[in-house]
């Protein structure tokens, strides 16, 4: 089947298996590995990409169900060589370890500031449980999403570029 996508603002047309999960579309069609897979349960958010928008994970959608469909992914959120200030606030918060949650965890945190632009502990930690980490413990992470929404509220570039 065909699938016609946008992908961090490239246009992408191809042919693939009606049972080709996104994410899979994304990493190996499309070459864009920064989406990783942790989980075949659904449950570990490091899949997560923005699709019209909204976060999602890729590992619970068919390529062919984002056919038309604008995706972001985290090879998409810098702009240039400028980090975005999500991925800017988890390099000085430490809010990694291994890194291989990171990308899901940023996509997600995004998101989270878009609905939520100045979200408390709490809300942190709830916008981000479909994402786990297995380094972190989680502070730093929630760390690092605080210390963007407050960045946010001073320079209004949280949402840059996504
Ligand atoms: S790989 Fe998608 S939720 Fe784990
Ligand atoms: S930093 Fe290793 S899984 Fe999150």
């Amino acid at each position: 089947m065909k699938v016609s996508v946008t992908v961090n603002g490239v246009q992408h047309e191809d042919e693939v298996e009606p049972r080709m999960l996104l994410v899979y579309y994304i990493r190996e069609v499309l070459g864009l590995t920064g989406t990783n897979v942790g989980c075949d349960t659904s449950s570990c958010g490091a899949c997560t990409i923005h699709m019209n928008g909204e976060s999602v994970k890729s590992c619970t959608v068919l390529a062919v169900q984002a056919d038309g469909m604008d995706l972001k992914t985290i090879e998409g959120l810098a702009t240039g060589d400028v980090m975005h200030p999500m991925q800017e606030a988890f390099r000085e918060n430490h809010g990694l370890q291994c890194g291989y949650c990171t990308p899901g965890m940023v996509m997600a945190a995004v998101s989270l500031l878009e609905e939520v632009p100045d979200p408390t502990e709490r809300q942190v930690r709830e916008g981000l449980e479909g994402n786990l980490c297995r380094c972190t413990g989680y502070h730093n992470i929630v760390k690092a999403v605080l210390a963007a929404a407050a960045a946010g509220k001073t320079t209004s570039s949280v949402g840059a570029g996504s």
